[in-house]
Formats: structure tokens, sequence, C-alpha cells
């Protein structure tokens, strides 16, 4: 998939979303949370070209290495790139225009207020609700300047090998680390249930909204915000071995939360001018005035 001066296309997708109608085609909504929705009102997810698909998951598996990670650590997680307030914030998201969308009501702020919603009718506590509408506030990784392959897919540990279990597992062939024998063995640079803390994820929207909401949420919530896209371990349990029983209570929430983001899009759009006031109070319950980015 090259473009005419015969380069790799960084962008790949033609919107951030196609990453995730895929993984609605990997991993089909069994309970069907949004049980008001009329089967011709859900919408007919168009499933992204797969070769679409398969050159972003080629840009990810080969440029996601251990020194990458650790380089956009570095770069992003002293956060001196912006200051926000919350509602600025998600302003600022939603310049991330998604004109590839038929479906156009679906921009990003409504996929966290339609989780949140999904999360609040459910009865969860209050700051799974706050962790519904923050979940994906991590894409402005995008609007920093950060190519798709580093922003969105299902994450990953790096520093050791990686699973099979992974989608397009074979695209790591063209990862430096796969040659390095400190990163290519089960463990590599870890110990044996050493903790997730411990285990540095593949570079994305998830581990960067975790790191600027760690200060602010329980634990479970933070779990739920840094793991959300961990598909290899919430859905194919590939990563047990370098998880300790800690991680391994807190994942019953990243279970929990999962089906709120997959699988609750809705075509209607919530009313935001009702909900606005529930959701200012809750802000103000749990986070500062602003927000580093
Ligand atoms: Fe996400
Ligand atoms: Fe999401």
């Amino acid at each position: 998939m090259d473009n005419v001066n015969g380069q790799p296309n960084p962008a790949p997708l033609q919107s951030l979303d196609q990453w995730e109608d895929d993984l609605l085609e990997r991993y089909p909504d069994p309970a069907n949370i949004n049980k008001e929705k009329s089967t011709s009102e859900f919408r007919n997810y168009d499933a992204p070209p797969r070769d679409t698909v398969r050159e972003f998951y080629r840009l990810n598996h080969t440029y996601q290495s251990y020194a990458f990670v650790r380089q956009k650590e570095q770069e992003f997680l002293s956060f001196n790139k912006r200051e926000m307030s919350v509602w600025d914030a998600f302003d600022f998201l939603n310049q991330l225009v998604d004109d590839s969308d038929p479906d156009t009501d679906l921009d990003q702020f409504q996929h966290l207020l339609q989780t949140s919603e999904a999360i609040r009718a459910d009865g969860h506590p209050d700051w799974m609700v706050l962790t519904g509408l923050f979940h994906d506030m991590g894409k402005v990784l995008c609007l920093f300047g950060e190519p798709q392959w580093a922003v969105v897919g299902d994450t990953f540990p790096v520093g050791c090998a990686f699973s099979d279990k992974i989608v397009f597992p074979e695209f790591f062939k063209n990862n430096p680390d796969i040659n390095n024998p400190d990163y290519n063995t089960k463990y590599g640079v870890y110990e044996p249930n050493c903790g997730l803390d411990n285990v540095h994820m593949s570079w994305g929207h998830d581990e960067y909204i975790y790191q600027i909401m760690k200060p602010h949420l329980p634990e479970p919530g933070l779990y739920m915000l840094r793991y959300h896209s961990f598909y290899p371990q919430h859905r194919e349990h590939a990563y047990g071995h370098l998880m300790n029983a800690h991680d391994v209570e807190m994942f019953k929430w990243v279970d929990l939360f999962n089906p709120y983001d997959l699988y609750s899009k809705s075509p209607n759009p919530p009313n935001w001018k009702e909900l606005k006031p529930y959701y200012e109070d809750l802000v103000a319950k749990y986070l500062p005035s602003t927000l580093k980015f």
C-alpha cells in the first residue's frame, strides 16, 4: 500500500475509528448492551477494508519497539505540551474530525459520552462513569502530530517476546526487537509475574490518558484506562506470565469496562444539554480545574 512516491502511507486508516470497527469484526457483541436499539437502527458497521487495517498493523508492529516506547514516554510524560480545562480538552479532541464516517453524529465526544452513559445506566460507581468519559482522551496524541500507529491499535508489552496471539503477529518480523536477545525471550527484560506496573506497553492513547489521570481516579479506573486496548491479555490471555495476583484482581475491572467501550455505540446521541449539569458536577468532584497534556 504505497503512495505515489513509493513511500508507505503513514496514515493508512481513513479514520481512527476504522481500528475500532475492525475490533468489532474480531470481537462481535455477544450481549448487545444497547437493547433499546432496533435492528434497523443498529449502525451497519462497514468492515474497514482489510488491507487498510493490515497496513496499519504492519506499521504498528514494525515501529513499536522497546526503544521507541521509552522515547515516547520521555517525550510525552513530562506533560509540557498544553494545559487545558477538561471542557477545552474535549473541544480539542473533537478537532479530530472523522470525515470518512457516514455517521457524522459519532464524533469523539459522542463515543465517550455513549460509553459513560452506558456505564451510568447500569448503575456502576460514578468514578467508572468518569473513566468512560475520559478513556479515549489520549487520542489527542494525533493532534500533537503522532502517527495513527502510535496512538491506536491493540497494545502489547515491549521488551519481551511478542505473542502470536496479537493480531497480525507476522508483522513483528520487521520489528528490530525481534532479533535482539535482550528482548526476544519470553520474559525479556522482565521477571516472571513481575506485575504489569513494571512492564512497558506499546505506546498509545491508553498509557497517555492513564498517566494524566493517575492522581485523580481510583485504581480500578486507572487499570481500565491503561489496559483498555490490551486485547492480547483481556481477550486472548497471552501475558498472564507477566501479571501478578493484584493485576489479575484488577483485570476483572478491565473486563467489566471493555464491552462498554466496544458495544455502546448508538445512532441516537445522548442529550448533552440535559446531561451537562451531571457531568459538570462529576468532573468537579474528581478533577482539578485544568489538566496538563
Ligand atoms: Fe480507546
Ligand atoms: Fe473507546
